[in-house]
């Protein structure tokens, strides 16, 4: 973990209220893994007091980059920065995905619902370097809510796309156009990140075709580091189900391991 009170922002791009950032962070950039984030601190001054987590979009030497949407104070002064600007952020915090050697050859499919799809980037081409056959389905409200579809295939990787309002892709929910290819082809896991609601829906799915999944769990953090309790989610552990500090045993868990609220 590295406190870099002076990352440089290089460059930052919008599409409407989804916003992508590339950040001179060097040390973060070299250690990060996917599904892992940082902690910003979004304003110059003391307000707002907390910083934000935010997942490592893609990472490398010179740094990382991030994506996120404004949801609200915070998000929305971060994204008023300009390139130029420093940046004071800690990370990588946390633990990520599931991502080795012994995969290859392998089928992963990755799922992300609107800025859930944030850290998939990263993992998509980490899995790919490592010879996973990986099939990304990225799903939105609308055409506007899934702004990094060139970005996937620029890269190469396999994009399935969905919007509830049939606007672009697959018209209905993510989960149905991952329940559709499920039928059709079984992957040998599942990683995802999104609303609650369907990360929920897809571990009950996983669950019914026999395909291990992880979720990247979100929750309000105040501190990213385990000294505050702000960010608990119920947990399946060896000694019972109890509420556990996702900033520090996750965000990402195994779908039989997370309870998801009713
Ligand atoms: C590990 C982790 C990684 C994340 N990665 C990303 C990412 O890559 N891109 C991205 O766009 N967002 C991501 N988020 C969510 C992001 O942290 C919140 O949207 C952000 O903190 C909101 O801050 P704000 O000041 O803009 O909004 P606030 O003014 O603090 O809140 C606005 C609204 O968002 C809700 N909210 C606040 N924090 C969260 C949260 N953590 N999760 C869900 N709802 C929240 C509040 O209850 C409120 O309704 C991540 C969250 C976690 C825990
Ligand atoms: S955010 Fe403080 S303990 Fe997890």
């Amino acid at each position: 973990m590295t406190i870099d009170r002076n990352a440089r922002l290089r460059d930052i791009r919008n599409w409407g209220d989804y916003f992508h950032l590339t950040i001179d962070t060097p040390d973060v950039g070299r250690e990060a893994r996917p599904g892992q984030f940082v902690m910003v601190k979004v304003g110059d001054g003391p307000i707002p007091l907390l910083r934000r987590p935010l997942s490592i979009h893609d990472a490398g030497k010179d740094g990382i980059e991030l994506f996120f949407k404004v949801s609200g104070q915070g998000t929305e002064i971060l994204s008023r920065k300009k390139p130029g600007d420093s940046l004071d952020l800690i990370g990588p915090l946390g633990k990520g995905f599931t991502v080795s050697d012994a995969m290859k050859g392998k089928r992963a499919h990755l799922v992300g619902g609107g800025r859930g799809i944030a850290p998939l980037f990263f993992l998509a081409r980490e899995l790919g370097a490592r010879g996973v056959r990986t099939a990304v389905f990225y799903g939105g409200r609308r055409l506007a809510d899934i702004p990094l579809r060139d970005k996937f295939d620029k890269a190469g990787i396999e994009l399935l796309c969905s919007t509830d309002d049939g606007s672009f892709g697959f018209a209905g929910l993510v989960t149905e156009l991952v329940g559709r290819e499920l039928a059709k082809t079984k992957p040998d896991i599942i990683h995802a990140c999104g609303p609650d609601a369907m990360m929920k829906a897809l571990a009950a799915l996983a669950a019914k075709h026999g395909v291990p999944a992880e979720f990247s769990l979100e929750s309000i953090m105040g501190c990213g580091i385990g000294a505050c309790w702000g960010c608990v989610h119920r947990i399946r552990n060896e000694s019972g189900d109890g509420w556990t500090k996702i900033c520090e045993e996750g965000p990402v868990f195994p779908g039989e391991r997370i309870l998801w609220p009713e």
